[in-house]
């Protein structure tokens, strides 16, 4: 597979062809992250889990997926932990780690910093966010979601009708998703947020070029009724110049059950990247939505193990020797009703 051995810096490195065979791949991981098998294909191997901005599943599901297959995690969380804090370089930093572990998967706060640690790195990266500009992983977890949730309702990728709402300038999320999606073609796509938070021009181009029809909105109705699949975001507070300006957006456009009952297709899918603020001032999706069946957020984070592993098992070059390592679950899984 073309993965082996590379770097996973933008969705710019994926293709279709690599989309499918990684999604197939990421199929065979379900018995492992279910818990009814163990493999231990990895052991032996480290991963350093870099985490220089807050995050909690990206952090937690990467190490998550590791030791399902069977490696090692070594973790740093936070800027102010690490020696970046000492005026340490990126590519320094990136010298001293690869010697450390086998695969690196990094987040950091400036846009291009992840590629730059790459640069000095003598083993494989994977951005888990770099600033406002990427989360490649997130945008083939999410479009691996889409597809499953499509699938189960006997529709395709290309049935997609999608509206991505909220903070679309400053979330990294929707930007690595339209790139990826512009792989497609002849899909609807609704750009629905504040005017002053509206998707960046390249991508909106992006999605245009590739033959999607793509409609630009202020309204959160505007968006809901045509959509299959309704994609909310978060008010991405701390890109913002000031706390103050960020608070203007502050539950801004709210996701709930009445509004999902008036202006939403039956069952349409619900996503969401995760955190949802919860806060009574943003709670930009809310807890009565908690029972929809097409509330699909944690489907969504479940996935992103699937999606996990399969990179690392590809990236390693492991994907066909899983069997080789396995055996069944020796514990109780799950909890007793
Ligand atoms: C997102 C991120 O960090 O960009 N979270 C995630 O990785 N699942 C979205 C967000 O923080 O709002």
């Amino acid at each position: 597979m073309k993965l082996k051995g590379q770097h996973l810096l933008s969705v710019k490195d994926i293709s279709l062809e690599l989309i499918e065979e990684l999604f197939n791949v990421a199929e065979t991981m379900r018995p492992y992250a279910e818990r009814q098998k163990v493999t231990r294909v990895l052991e032996g191997a480290v991963l350093g889990n870099m985490f220089f901005e807050p995050s909690t599943r990206t952090r937690v599901s990467f190490g998550c997926a590791f030791n399902l297959l069977g490696g090692e995690v070594r973790e740093t969380t936070g800027l102010s932990n690490s020696a970046l804090a000492k005026g340490e370089s990126l590519y320094d930093t990136a010298q001293v780690l690869s010697g450390y572990s086998d695969i690196i998967a990094m987040r950091h706060p400036q846009a291009g910093s992840v590629a730059e640690f790459a640069t000095g790195s003598r083993i494989p990266v994977i951005n888990g966010g770099d600033g406002p500009n990427e989360h490649p992983t997130q945008a083939l977890l999410d479009l691996f979601t889409i597809h499953q949730e499509l699938a189960h309702k006997g529709k395709k990728i290309e049935d997609l009708s999608l509206t991505l709402l909220g903070d679309l300038k400053h979330g990294r999320t929707v930007h690595s998703l339209c790139q990826l999606l512009s792989l497609y073609s002849g899909l609807k796509i609704q750009l629905i947020s504040p005017e002053a938070l509206a998707m960046p021009t390249k991508y909106i181009d992006m999605l245009s070029n590739a033959g999607h029809q793509v409609k630009v909105g202020s309204q959160l109705e505007e968006g809901l009724p045509q959509a299959n699949v309704i994609y909310q975001t978060r008010i991405q507070e701390e890109r913002f110049a000031s706390q103050k300006e960020a608070n203007r957006y502050r539950g801004y456009f709210r996701l709930n059950k009445r509004i999902y009952s008036e202006h939403c297709q039956p069952g349409a899918v619900i996503m969401h990247p995760l955190p949802r603020d919860s806060r009574n001032d943003a709670n930009e999706l809310d807890n009565d939505l908690n029972q929809e069946p097409g509330l699909a957020i944690f489907r969504q984070t479940d996935n992103g193990v699937l999606v996990r592993m399969a990179l690392f098992a590809c990236i390693l070059g492991v994907e066909d020797q899983l069997y080789q390592y396995e055996r069944n679950v020796n514990w109780h899984v799950g909890l007793n009703q």
